[in-house]
């Protein structure tokens, strides 16, 4: 199978293995342990802040990190296909009592002018604006890298308004990647990032929250008080340190084969906007096949993908699909779909 549904699908590789065994651990929860501790400088490092945090998932690192930079009741602006929004199980109201708005799914195409605009300013009769999230890169808006201008205009503007500005940057490393732009750039951009070892970069698990070293104290006591107080995970740290040793420069690969599917299918009409990173994003408005009968059509010829509505799916490039899988996928989807 090419199982293209999700880059969060791959298993770790005999060298993360064998790094995951060799790990010299201790009790997190006591942050004794070695091996989460450099993972945590290095990856404050990369990004030029004074430290991160080690979660067990994305979604906890996001929550976090609002629960850092918006007070309860109080409101974050982001995107309405955000995956805080999205695909966090109302996590930010039922953990941080946080209110949300947002705008209309612009994806990578962010207009801060639209942000701006619709900032509440503080007062006891309204909902205080916080915080602004981004996404990057933005997983529904089709894998899209936000412009670094737009990002620095998007700093202006939370600047002006004193709000914080997080970024969920579960695939930064691909816009790193895709744009050239480095990461500790990004990182002197916002207040708070987190970021996910567990999606491209091929580790089983593991996302950071970063910041200031003040917001990571806090953050410490917030992951504990939401059961992510883990214990020897320095073996799960290993795998995430080994991934950034090693999978970082590779996603120029899968944003090759990306590249090369849309390559494929563009000659069916059924792209959903241009392909940047590793996703490639459908849209099947008017075809002959919903997503749901392309889905099966595709699994059994052996390719994967993921229904993400009625007429919408896309196909994820990843460390566990290689030049044959694509291949094979460039072969028969385009059969698929014809008219
Ligand atoms: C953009 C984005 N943010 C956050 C997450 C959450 O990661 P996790 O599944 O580890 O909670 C994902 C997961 O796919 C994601 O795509």
């Amino acid at each position: 199978m090419a199982d293209l549904r999700s880059d969060t699908v791959t298993r770790p590789t005999a060298g993360m293995r064998e790094a995951m065994a060799a790990a010299e651990v201790g009790d997190d929860v006591y942050a004794e342990d070695p091996t989460v501790n450099a993972l945590e400088a290095e990856v404050a490092a990369l990004f030029g802040h004074e430290a991160a945090l080690f979660a067990p998932t994305g979604t906890m690192a996001n929550q976090l990190a609002l629960q850092l930079v918006v007070p309860p009741g109080d409101e974050l602006l982001c995107d309405a296909d955000a995956h805080v929004v999205t695909y966090e199980v109302g996590a930010a109201a039922a953990y941080g009592a946080i209110s949300t708005r947002t705008w209309p799914p612009l994806g990578a195409g962010l207009d801060p002018g639209v942000v701006e605009a619709m900032i509440r300013p503080d007062g006891y009769f309204a909902v205080p604006t916080r915080a602004i999230a981004v996404e990057q890169t933005h997983n529904r808006g089709g894998g899209g890298v936000i412009p670094l201008a737009t990002l620095r205009e998007l700093r202006r503007v939370a600047d002006t308004a004193g709000l914080a500005l997080h970024c969920d940057g579960a695939r930064i490393w691909h816009a790193h990647v895709a744009d050239g732009v480095p990461l500790h750039e990004y990182g002197a951009l916002f207040d708070t990032l987190s970021v996910c070892l567990s999606k491209g970069l091929g580790a089983p698990v593991g996302s950071l929250v970063v910041g200031s070293a003040e917001r990571i104290e806090r953050a410490r006591f917030l992951r504990k008080r939401m059961g992510g107080g883990m214990r020897q995970v320095g073996v799960l740290a290993a795998a995430g340190r080994y991934a950034l040793a090693h999978h970082l420069d590779r996603l120029v690969d899968d944003h090759a084969r990306a590249a090369r599917l849309a390559e494929a299918l563009a000659p069916c009409g059924v792209l959903a906007g241009p392909v940047r990173t590793n996703i490639v994003p459908l849209d099947l408005t008017g075809h002959r096949l919903d997503a749901r009968a392309l889905a099966t059509a595709a699994r059994a010829e052996g390719v994967l993908l993921s229904v993400l509505g009625p007429r919408t799916a896309r196909l994820v490039t990843h460390l566990d699909v290689d030049d044959a899988a694509i291949d094979h996928a460039a072969k028969i989807l385009p059969d698929l779909l014809a008219p």
